[in-house]
């Protein structure tokens, strides 16, 4: 595992993870990603964020290839997964793990945590580091292996399973950690101290992480960048800090305005929080996609898509597909 950011030479990173034109469709016409394009450096924490329904999870899975998506490109450390043989993309999977929103579930009910920790090790024929081993990995993430190394998951609470989940994943010492909804089944202090216990992980053991979250106040201590997904396409991406206090895209911000601890002082206290019902993946309104939601929407946005574009100058990382964003 490197911990640079390597670079093409010009400056820029070159990403770790780089989606493009990625599609999820179902039976039934559901396109639950509607092409996605995203790229990921080394050591980023990205969030996405957005109501249930969105197409998050199925954006997940297919970042980690479990299953591939229907159409579209993603490329790890510069190889395109789709390209690979089946014995490539097996070698491969241990860099790319993923947490999953339900810990108790997620968990085989009649391993103990040790034996769930070591199973991938075994599975994928992985040489435990020094000092990587099991129990040292359960102590990394706050189980004790002598007095609970043993228990069943029914004998955890929710944040316990859901640190032995991470532990099993980082146990393979990834470089990218797929978080789906890691912490919203648990209550909202177990919540902190694991969005905490990632955090840290994260800065020791170098991960690059997809933090997937449906409300914008989970992810704002842990990301350096947030993309905000509405019926299985991005509208808005950019840093935190533009997101947070710049939010450009109408979603974006009554997305914020159900969460006013999190607001900053700049956005408009007129935002109302984001209300109607989501259109159905497999018919979604022509044009702008949030239109029939959007408190702005006007002719246009029913008869022309809007594209994912730059702010304006000085904002190339932040990108917004609206015809009317607000421009702080
Ligand atoms: N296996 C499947 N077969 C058919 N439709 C599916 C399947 N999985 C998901 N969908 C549909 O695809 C859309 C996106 O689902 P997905 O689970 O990816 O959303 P999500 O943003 O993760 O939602 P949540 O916040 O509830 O977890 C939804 O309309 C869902 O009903
Ligand atoms: S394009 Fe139109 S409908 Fe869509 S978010 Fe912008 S103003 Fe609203
Ligand atoms: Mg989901």
């Amino acid at each position: 595992m490197t911990t640079s950011v390597e670079t093409k030479g010009h400056g820029r990173p070159v990403p770790l993870l780089e989606l493009s034109g990625v599609e999820v469709s179902y039976p039934g016409g559901v396109r639950a990603v509607a092409g996605v394009d995203l790229a990921v450096v080394r050591g980023e924490t990205l969030s996405v964020v957005g109501e249930s329904g969105c197409g998050k999870s199925s954006l997940a899975r297919a970042i980690v290839h479990a299953p591939p998506p229907t159409s579209g490109t993603v490329r790890f450390d510069g190889r395109d997964l789709e390209a690979l043989s089946p014995s490539e993309l097996r070698a491969l999977r241990p860099r790319l793990q993923m947490i999953f929103q339900d810990p108790i579930s997620s968990l085989n009910p009649r391993r103990t945590a040790r034996q769930i920790v070591a199973d991938g090790p075994d599975i994928w024929k992985r040489e435990l580091a020094d000092g990587g081993g099991v129990d040292d990995t359960l102590r990394k993430v706050g189980i004790d292996p002598d007095r609970m190394g043993d228990r069943r998951p029914h004998q955890f609470s929710g944040g316990q399973c859901q640190r032995i989940s991470i532990a099993r994943a980082v146990v393979l010492e990834p470089d990218v950690l797929v978080c789906d909804e890691p912490v919203s089944a648990l209550d909202v202090s177990v919540q902190a101290q694991v969005l905490n216990l990632l955090r840290r992980l994260k800065a020791d053991l170098d991960l690059t992480m997809v933090f997937i979250a449906h409300d914008l106040a989970v992810v704002k201590n842990i990301s350096d960048r947030v993309a905000v997904m509405y019926l299985g396409k991005i509208c808005e991406i950019g840093p935190v800090r533009a997101i947070y206090g710049n939010p450009a895209h109408h979603y974006t911000r009554a997305l914020l305005a159900s969460v006013p601890d999190v607001a900053d002082a700049q956005r408009s206290v007129s935002d109302a929080p984001v209300s109607g019902e989501v259109p159905s993946p497999s018919s979604p309104p022509s044009g702008c996609r949030f239109r029939t939601r959007c408190p702005r929407a006007e002719l246009r946005c029913a008869t022309e898509e809007p594209e994912l574009n730059a702010l304006g100058a000085g904002h190339d990382d932040h990108l917004v597909a609206c015809h009317f964003p607000v421009r702080g």
